[in-house]
């Protein structure tokens, strides 16, 4: 990854830490990650949270286009739940059972939020372009979903 995206992962970083130590509660902080992460990487077309109830994935808050609402049965966000990491995907044709919100979409990478081993939501990230993301975004993206950390109590 280039130190121009690491270095704005930084910048976000730090601007999140401020906002988060005002956020209410979970839903206040997810949204506010969503807002800055979408708005400040100008290669994600759409960036938001699902949440596990039992074996689906409902919409949390999110920046873009309008997303499915339910996730169940298949797709990159329940991969990531059921293997408990991040996937990167580069071409999201080539990924079966890729759930498609959004036909243009082209990429996408997903994070777990993990309370006590168990995935209880995850932020996915889209592009419209080809490998947007690659492994060396996993990191940075975990550090800013570690903010969070504080308000997940109201999950576990
Ligand atoms: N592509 C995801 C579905 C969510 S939308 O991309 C916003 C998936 O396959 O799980």
């Amino acid at each position: 990854m280039d130190n121009k995206r690491l270095g704005r992962y930084d910048r976000i970083y730090t601007q999140l830490e401020g906002l988060l130590a005002k956020s209410p509660n979970l839903l206040a902080a997810m949204a506010t990650i969503c807002a800055v992460l979408h708005h400040k990487m100008k290669h994600h077309s759409w960036t938001g949270f699902y949440l596990l109830e039992g074996d689906e994935l409902y919409v949390g808050p999110y920046q873009g286009l309008v997303a499915c609402q339910v996730l169940k049965g298949q797709g990159v966000c329940l991969a990531c739940v059921h293997e408990n990491r991040a996937q990167v995907v580069p071409d999201v044709h080539a990924f079966p059972g890729h759930i498609a919100c959004d036909s243009r979409t082209k990429s996408e990478i997903v994070l777990p939020l993990v309370v006590e081993d168990r995935v209880v939501a995850v932020l996915d990230i889209d592009s419209l372009e080809v490998a947007a993301f690659a492994k060396e975004d996993i990191a940075p993206l975990t550090r800013i979903l570690s903010l969070l950390d504080p308000f997940l109590n109201e999950i576990s």
